[in-house]
């Protein structure tokens, strides 16, 4: 449920506000080298595809107007504007809806890893023509993704958060209606909402000082930003509203954190995975770990098979 709000908001990839466009850097150089697999008017099935961040990528890689690119995914997605993209939403990777042998190249970016692999890896195999290339960009459980999400987790998780929610409640009704520069100054002179506010600031303060970088992640900062700023004329119970939407939307994003942590993989997890593929007919083309130059964080597995005629 989460994922389907997720990417009804629009999102193009996972990493939310922070990757608005679709993947850059290695991520993008990776899939410009698996692109090497494929020939022109390939079919392509995107695992997992969520609004089609991948999909959209190999569109721009290739700029192969005779693709036909299918994504599928278990949430609802929006279906992108670009030429030979078209998603499905409802699809399970375990029970796909498609022919045996009707794909050239199968592809997964975060995406694969999310499903239950021991009965996915052979559906998605299934669909894949003989000879044809499993292509999978997965979490791995050292990257910087996940270290990244682990914090958000906990900033998300921390009872000052519902403090915060508690202390904007208690200052919008004590505000009241507010139309008038009238109005503000009344606000600005009660000792009371002084009082909250400083509440509230502080308490963002503690959480940005905790975890800087997971505090500019989080939507925590901006909600409340928000109100005090674009929303301060709506009237209170449509505040109050705004309010309860934004602790939904945390619990969500909260969400999709613990889904992502519990996806990634270690070493011996991909292994599995590889043996399972093996057991099934597919052929390990390589496996390594794609890593940030500058720095030499992971950032991934990169995982790729070749289906054998059996
Ligand atoms: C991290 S998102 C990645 C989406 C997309 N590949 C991208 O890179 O933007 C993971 C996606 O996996 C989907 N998913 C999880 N389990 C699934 C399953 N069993 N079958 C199909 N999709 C699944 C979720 O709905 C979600 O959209």
């Amino acid at each position: 449920m989460s994922w389907s709000s997720y990417w009804q908001q629009g999102h193009i990839t996972s990493f939310g506000e922070s990757l608005q466009k679709t993947y850059t850097g290695e991520i993008r150089e990776y899939w410009m080298k698996a692109l090497a697999d494929i020939s022109v008017g390939s079919h392509i099935l995107d695992l997992a595809s969520g609004n089609g961040a991948l999909a959209i990528l190999i569109q721009e890689l290739t700029n192969d107007k005779s693709l036909s690119i299918i994504g599928v995914d278990k949430a609802q997605v929006i279906t992108p504007d670009v030429e030979g993209v078209r998603l499905q939403s409802g699809i399970e990777l375990c029970s796909l809806p498609f022919e045996s042998e009707s794909f050239d190249f199968v592809c997964s970016q975060f995406g694969f890893e999310y499903s239950e692999w021991n009965k996915s890896g052979p559906d998605c195999l299934r669909v894949l023509k003989v000879g044809g290339v499993m292509n999978l960009f997965m979490h791995s459980t050292d990257s910087f993704v996940v270290k990244r999400n682990h914090d958000i987790e906990a900033l998300l998780s921390d009872a000052i958060v519902t403090e915060i929610f508690v202390l904007c409640r208690n200052l919008v009704e004590l505000m009241g209606d507010v139309s008038s520069p009238a109005d503000i100054a009344t606000i600005k002179a009660s000792s009371e909402c002084e009082r909250l506010r400083l509440s509230i600031l502080e308490n963002l303060d503690k959480l940005n000082r905790k975890l800087p970088a997971a505090f500019i992640d989080s939507e925590i900062g901006r909600c409340v930003q928000y109100l005090f700023t674009t929303a301060l004329c709506w009237n209170v119970s449509r505040k109050c509203q705004y309010i309860e939407d934004s602790k939904r939307i945390l619990k969500q994003q909260l969400s999709r954190l613990e889904d992502l942590s519990s996806a990634a993989l270690t070493e011996s997890q991909v292994d599995e995975i590889i043996s399972l593929m093996d057991s099934q007919g597919a052929v390990l083309v390589s496996k390594h770990k794609v890593r940030v130059h500058s720095t030499g964080e992971a950032i991934g597995w990169g995982v790729c098979f070749r289906k054998k005629r059996r």
